[in-house]
């Protein structure tokens, strides 16, 4: 494993790279990483960088974002077949044919969609932003969520606003029921149950607070009053919050909350990678790139 890491270092340092990890990635992959964080945290850094090479350490539409954001940056995948299912939900003749029917409604996409959705879109948010920006929209406005119907659906009980939900969803989410969390919940009476919006409104109402992973991060840090707390999403979070809390304690709610697409990244891919060797440099139509960038964009300065 120190090879490997090793190696990474050279490689980095040598094309001018930095590795970008999701909080759901394998906790060997997060240590290797510049920078570890939610869908919005990594968009914001991949906006940011100036390295020359991104590995994006996390699943295609993550790369795909970075690519549109960075134009002029090379955009790594390590692990080509690392796709996010819910995002392949929606097609753009799908989203089309519901815009047709509903003319006056702004789109709103969650980040996890391909680039042809966010170019069709008008804005897209992420699961930290989502509410903040339908806020922020003109009262009265009507909005296409897609794909995911669940985070549109916290979003509508939250704002109350008129929203068609696209029936797309996170299979790793959907693992969680109310019984498993009930059962989490009687082992460890005194946690604090954090729980991503992907989830099914039967299992929202039973957690103490909705959190993108990144707000999990900073609801931990900040939280003075609670040690213990029950983890309602994907189980690679863990990782991350034992090393930024260590004297906190965290449980999953489930050890079967795990996403078999992020868990495909290792360190060997992504030495094969930079070494050009493996993975895929991911680019997007320049077309499609300009339209996906403006809805991005509007995410960016809603935020
Ligand atoms: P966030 O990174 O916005 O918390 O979303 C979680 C997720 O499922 C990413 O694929
Ligand atoms: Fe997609 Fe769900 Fe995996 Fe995130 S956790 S990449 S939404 S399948």
């Amino acid at each position: 494993m120190d090879s490997l890491k090793n190696k990474i270092d050279l490689l980095k340092k040598k094309k001018n790279a930095v590795i970008l990890a999701h909080t759901y990635q394998p906790g060997e992959v997060q240590d290797v990483a510049d920078y570890t964080g939610d869908s919005y945290g990594l968009s914001v850094e991949a906006s940011r960088t100036e390295a020359d090479v991104i590995v994006f350490a996390g699943v295609r539409f993550m790369a795909e974002t970075a690519a549109i954001l960075g134009p002029q940056k090379t955009v790594l995948l390590p692990q080509p077949d690392a796709s996010c299912p819910m995002a392949d939900m929606i097609t753009p003749e799908e989203l089309v044919e519901i815009k047709t029917r509903y003319p006056s409604y702004k789109v709103m996409c969650y980040v996890n969609s391909t680039a042809e959705i966010k170019a069709l879109s008008d804005i897209c948010c992420t699961s930290s932003n989502a509410l903040t920006i339908a806020k922020k929209l003109p009262s009265g406005t009507g909005i296409i969520f897609v794909p995911d119907k669940h985070l549109g659906s916290y979003v509508q009980e939250k704002t109350g606003l008129s929203m068609v939900l696209w029936d797309g969803f996170c299979p790793t989410h959907l693992r969680m029921n109310p019984s498993m969390i009930k059962k989490a919940k009687k082992l460890h009476p005194e946690a604090v149950v954090l729980m991503h919006p992907e989830a099914a409104q039967e299992c929202r109402v039973l957690a103490d607070y909705i959190l993108s992973t990144g707000g999990m991060c900073d609801y931990v840090k900040q939280d003075r009053n609670n040690n213990e707390y029950i983890i309602a999403t994907e189980t690679g979070i863990i990782h991350t919050l034992e090393k930024q809390n260590p004297e906190k304690i965290f449980f999953p709610v489930s050890d079967e909350v795990i996403c078999p697409n992020m868990k495909k990244g290792s360190l060997e891919s992504i030495v094969n990678a930079l070494e050009g060797n493996g993975g895929e440099v991911v680019k997007v139509d320049a077309a499609i790139a300009s339209k996906a960038l403006a809805s991005l964009k509007k995410m960016l300065e809603m935020s």
